[in-house]
């Protein structure tokens, strides 16, 4: 008898700027949650997925410029090659939708005004920065300056890259403005604000209810300590967004519309799948589990406006928000100004896509620390993980299965005990998957095959004599071989979708999490073809030469 509640959950990834493509840093996040995904939806569990281009902003209204294109296009033309790298990259999204979309628009207008009726919306005239040649306010992010507490140069209007402190523009020493290259000038000008101070006692709680770890709930309450100060939730013309009815040449900053997203991908989800109930997942007494997988630079959108405003409107709160660390590489965040920027498209030029997912599952856990990308690290690992010791388990057995018995496998295993031991393990796997502790999914999964290996070794198929009264034993040893193999595969299937596949065409049985206790006896199973071939060093040189 199944014992375990079935539950169903709604999975979402931060939604990508529609400025620019998918690079492995992004990756490393829809990797984490697939393989979350995957796992659940292996375990029964009803399961939705979804995502979104990030589509407003002056950034992206900037670049279209540029390109001399509209900023419509310009989504559009980048939406398809998001959807592109995350289906070659088998992030299995049920949908992968646009925040520049009616359903988001509609749904962002509805919070809007309930937010307003609710008195949660002020109005106050603020003095901003203003690119007197480009005629436009300038965003935090396109004005650079010294910062006013360690004196760096060259840092951010909000924040100091080197001394991570927060500052409002005005207080930066020599501001530029970054479209122009001009001094700015102070514009007085009016905006409106959602009154966050109004919900610290809802956050205060909700912070510890147990939806965020304790290093997330640690630089959430560093936000807290500085005081909450009302969010400024407009932005003027020109400006690439969704209009606000009734103040003439605002627009909604894209921070409000852009988490509406995750409810728009969802609703959009509904009209094509008619199972699902929109309510049913949004209401606050909603029987659905909710998570965001998101970075550690974003955290305090998630864990203080977002649920702020859920509260306001009277929707339901996420179950858990997922941080994870940045991607680096020789120690410096992949970013346009400073690490090298791999794009997704790129790294499927020289390796494959089920290879990056096991190097970052090798080393992702539930927790913010950054993750460093290491090539020559990542081809060892590959190489000796998957080729030298999982694959290298079943060509060995499947040789000697496919050349004596006609492919057919042993009606009794070698070794039950040892049968029984990897099905033991089971339960310590299903806790690391369950807690994203997926590098001890990997450390155990190898030592499993370390010790199968080594069984085997200790067998010796290769020096049985091939004599009628020896047939049966050597098929039995190659067949514990070939089912110690599937359970380790069947571990590794979230993480390792292409592999699993082709694991399953050679076995010709589906990799099922509920099968573990039940190993394949008498049972047919194809010829051996190469599962995995090994990387060749010199694919880290042809990866470099494409930014060269
Ligand atoms: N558009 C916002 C998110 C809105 S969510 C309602 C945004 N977009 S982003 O394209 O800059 O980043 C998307 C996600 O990718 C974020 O969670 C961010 O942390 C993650 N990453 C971007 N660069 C990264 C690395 N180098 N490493 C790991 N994750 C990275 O923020
Ligand atoms: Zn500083």
């Amino acid at each position: 008898m199944l014992s375990t509640v079935l539950r169903k959950i709604l999975v979402t990834c931060a939604l990508p700027y529609a400025n620019g493509p998918i690079h492995i840093g992004h990756m490393l996040e829809h990797i984490q949650a697939d393989i979350w995904v995957r796992y659940q939806r292996m375990r029964g569990h009803e399961v939705w997925f979804v995502s979104a281009d990030d589509a407003h902003g002056t950034a992206i209204m900037l670049k279209s410029e540029n390109l001399g294109i509209s900023s419509n296009q310009l989504i559009k033309n980048i939406r398809r090659e998001h959807q592109r790298d995350f289906i070659n990259f088998k992030i299995s999204y049920d949908n992968y939708y646009s925040t520049h979309s009616i359903e988001n628009l509609y749904l962002l207008r509805k919070i809007f005004s309930s937010l307003n009726t609710n008195g949660l919306i002020q109005k106050k005239i603020i003095s901003q920065f203003y690119d007197n040649i480009k005629n436009i306010f300038l965003p935090d992010r396109f004005i650079k300056g010294t910062c006013p507490l360690c004196k760096s140069r060259d840092q951010y209007g909000d924040n100091c890259e080197i001394c991570s402190s927060t500052y409002d523009p005005i207080d930066l020493i020599n501001p530029i403005s970054v479209i122009s290259g001009t001094k700015p000038i102070l514009k007085d000008t009016e905006h409106l604000y959602f009154n966050l101070p109004l919900l610290s006692d809802f956050l205060k709680k909700w912070i510890h209810s147990g939806v965020l770890e304790n290093s997330v709930i640690k630089k959430t309450k560093e936000w807290f300590q500085k005081g909450l100060k009302p969010w400024g939730i407009s932005r003027d013309a020109p400006y690439f967004g969704f209009k606000i009815p009734g103040f003439p040449n605002k627009y909604f900053y894209v921070w409000l519309d852009a988490p509406i997203g995750y409810i728009s991908a969802f609703k959009n989800l509904c009209l094509k799948n008619k199972k699902l109930n929109f309510n049913s997942l949004w209401h606050k007494k909603s029987n659905y589990e909710l998570y965001h997988f998101i970075g550690k630079d974003i955290i305090y959108f998630h864990t203080l406006f977002w649920p702020a405003i859920l509260e306001a409107v009277y929707l339901r709160k996420p179950n858990g928000i997922f941080v994870h660390g940045y991607l680096t590489m020789n120690g410096l965040k992949l970013s346009k100004s400073r690490g090298m920027l791999i794009t997704a498209n790129d790294w499927l030029k020289c390796f494959d896509s089920d290879s990056l997912r096991y190097y970052y599952a090798s080393k992702l856990s539930n927790n913010i620390n950054d993750i460093e990308m290491d090539l020559e690290h990542f081809i060892t690992k590959i190489n000796s993980d998957i080729v030298n010791k999982l694959v290298n388990l079943a060509s060995r057995n499947a040789y000697f299965i496919n050349k004596y018995f006609n492919g057919y496998l042993s009606n009794e295993l070698s070794d039950d005990k040892l049968y029984q031991y990897f099905i033991n393990s089971s339960s310590k796997i299903e806790d690391c998957f369950e807690n994203r502790e997926f590098s001890t999914v990997i450390r155990e999964s190898m030592r499993l095959i370390d010790i199968a290996n080594q069984y085997i070794n200790e067998k010796k198929p290769w020096k049985i004599e091939v004599k009628e009264e020896n047939m049966n034993k050597l098929q039995k040893i190659c067949t514990m071989g070939i089912n110690l193999f599937r359970i380790v595969m069947i571990f590794l299937k979230p993480i390792l979708p292409d592999l699993a596949n082709k694991t399953e065409l050679f076995l010709i049985s589906n990799l099922v999490w509920q099968s573990i206790k039940k190993p394949l006896l008498s049972h047919k199973i194809n010829k051996f073809k190469p599962l995995y071939t090994r990387i060749s060093f010199e694919k880290i040189s042809q990866l470099m030469n494409l930014y060269r």
